[in-house]
């Protein structure tokens, strides 16, 4: 085995390797079309979150908790996280680029919002929302986070994304058209689609989208929740 990922419903999706298991975007126990339970995970090596919603960041206290792993996301999320729930961070901003033991990781802009909301009601700044490209046994796996159709997706096309993970619900983030657009702007390998019919208010035809990819020469991989593809 390569890389395998696995699509957990919503934005959550689980990369695996021999060496390293890695989260994106946990949302899990609350998450009503996430086939897995928390008790279910493995251990678990770091957690990449894109923004402070509830939906994003969902079980990582509990998760990195657990198993001591990494959280990586935007400074102010990475500080809140640390400073309130003493998990381990690493925090990364805009634009920059590291060196995980797994590969190189960059943070990029996502067009969104980034609050968190506390359990009192008032809204802490979570820093600016992100997407992540993640380059994985020589794969690049961009997961754009929560956004809108942006041109600074264009910037993307040079980065040479295999897999694009893509949201296409509308309503908070792209709908299926301008999720196309974003496919034309960054020109990945394939495309996964995310952050749909997991309520009502993001309901997306998937096959449309897979539909309008193909017009476009682009491949687009619809995982249901508990999916997994290897590569
Ligand atoms: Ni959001
Ligand atoms: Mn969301």
């Amino acid at each position: 085995m390569r890389v395998s990922l696995t699509f957990l419903g919503h934005a959550a999706f689980q990369l695996e390797t021999d060496e390293f298991r890695i989260l994106i975007d946990p949302f899990i126990s609350q998450n009503p079309v996430c086939p897995i339970k928390l008790d279910d995970l493995k251990k678990i090596d770091y957690i990449f979150i894109t923004h402070g919603h509830s939906d994003h960041v969902g079980d990582t206290v509990e998760i990195a908790r657990k198993f001591n792993s990494t959280v990586v996301t935007n400074f102010e999320l990475s500080t809140y996280l640390s400073n309130r729930f003493d998990v381990s961070t690493h925090p990364m901003h805009i634009g920059g680029r590291f060196e995980f033991p797994f590969g190189v990781v960059k943070m990029t802009p996502a067009l969104h919002g980034s609050g968190i909301i506390e359990e009192n009601g008032n809204i802490i700044y979570g820093g600016n929302p992100c997407g992540f490209v993640i380059s994985l046994k020589g794969q690049k796996i961009y997961h754009a986070g929560d956004t809108g159709l942006t041109t600074d997706m264009k910037l993307l096309a040079d980065e040479g994304v295999d897999i694009a993970l893509l949201p296409i619900g509308g309503n908070y983030v792209m709908d299926v058209e301008d999720a196309v657009i974003a496919t034309k702007f960054i020109n990945p390998r394939k495309v996964i689609p995310m952050h749909y019919n997991t309520w009502e208010i993001i309901k997306a035809d998937a096959e449309l989208f897979k539909k309008r990819l193909r017009e476009i020469e682009v491949e687009c991989l619809i995982l249901n929740p508990g999916d997994s593809i290897e590569f």
